[in-house]
């Protein structure tokens, strides 16, 4: 008995931890005098590696690799402020650097770019980063993932007819899940849940039912779901549904999609043999 109540503990505990202290190798954070907090849009630039989080040394950390680290932390762009070692002196050690995203602005993830694993000497350039605060307006179908505890992970949110909504988790496939890490450019889903995370109740929920093909070369959810303006009734899904995701980057053998605008440009209508289920049921329209 104690050991069944234990183990039930450690499951409850270990499905819950994978979403609320689910930072992934590769995450980025921003910190200023010790603190660091998801809502920040300047701070010094942090890695998290599988021995902690460490630095990102600044050499040749320019305009091209402070985009990248922006769109990652979920901002349109950085502001081109070279300000460096900035922020305290709590440093750890530098994990990457080198970093080169090779003019590649529209990446995602700053993973995507090449960079030198482990302790180098850094002459203490560390770097501090200011990301736009005002961000692009969003596109239809358009992702983004709130409250988590880093920016890998969180409540989805789905952009359509002008307002930002949820996904129902409640029917949902692993292939969905990776599809919408991916298009938040990361590799794959870690993890989903339902729930953890809750919209308000005034929150539409666009997305029901939602079966994406597997095809690793998709992208973008667009391709899959289409954006009808048409809530799910709350008869068929509550926010107690909404989906969770962990998005993980895996390094190395993932060479499409996640740029900024890979997405935009997706026709938001279901195409034929690519959709197995879709429905959005309206309870408005
Ligand atoms: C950014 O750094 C790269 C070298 O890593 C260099 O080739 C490029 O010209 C730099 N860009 C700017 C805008 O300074
Ligand atoms: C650059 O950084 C400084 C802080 O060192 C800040 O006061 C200034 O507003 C920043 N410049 C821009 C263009 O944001
Ligand atoms: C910040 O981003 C917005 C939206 O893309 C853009 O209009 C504005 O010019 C940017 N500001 C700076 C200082 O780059
Ligand atoms: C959400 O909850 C439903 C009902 O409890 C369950 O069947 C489903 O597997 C859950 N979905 C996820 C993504 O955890
Ligand atoms: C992503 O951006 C790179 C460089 O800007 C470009 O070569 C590539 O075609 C883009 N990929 C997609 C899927 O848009």
């Amino acid at each position: 008995m104690a050991a069944l109540s234990s183990f039930l503990f450690l499951s409850i505990f270990l499905s819950y931890s994978l979403l609320i202290d689910g930072q992934s190798p590769g995450d980025l954070r921003l910190i200023r005098n010790g603190v660091s907090r998801l809502s920040y849009s300047y701070g010094r630039l942090q890695i998290y590696a599988s021995t902690g989080w460490g630095e990102v040394c600044g050499d040749n950390f320019n305009i091209t690799e402070r985009n990248v680290a922006c769109h990652q932390l979920g901002y349109s762009s950085s502001l081109n402020n070279d300000t460096i070692n900035s922020y305290g002196s709590d440093v750890g050690s530098v994990s990457i650097s080198e970093v080169n995203c090779y003019g590649n602005s529209e990446y995602l993830h700053l993973l995507r770019c090449s960079y030198r694993k482990g302790f180098h000497t850094c002459q203490r350039n560390y770097v501090t980063l200011y990301c736009n605060s005002t961000n692009n307006p969003p596109y239809d179908s358009q992702l983004r993932l709130l409250y988590g505890t880093t920016s890998s992970n969180g409540l989805v949110q789905v952009y359509c007819s002008g307002q930002w909504g949820t996904v129902c988790g409640r029917y949902f496939t692993p292939d969905a899940a990776h599809l919408v890490c991916r298009q938040l450019g990361y590799t794959s889903a870690k993890s989903y849940s339902n729930g953890t995370f809750q919209a308000s109740y005034w929150t539409p929920i666009w997305l029901d039912n939602l079966y994406c093909s597997a095809s690793p070369t998709e992208v973008c959810l667009g391709s899959c779901a289409s954006c009808t303006g048409s809530r799910v009734s709350t008869y068929q899904c509550s926010h107690s549904y909404d989906l969770n995701v962990h998005c993980v980057y895996e390094a190395l053998h993932y060479e499409e999609g996640s740029n900024t605008t890979s997405c935009e440009s997706i026709e938001l209508r279901p195409r034929l043999g690519e959709v197995r289920q879709l429905t959005v049921v309206g309870s408005s329209s």
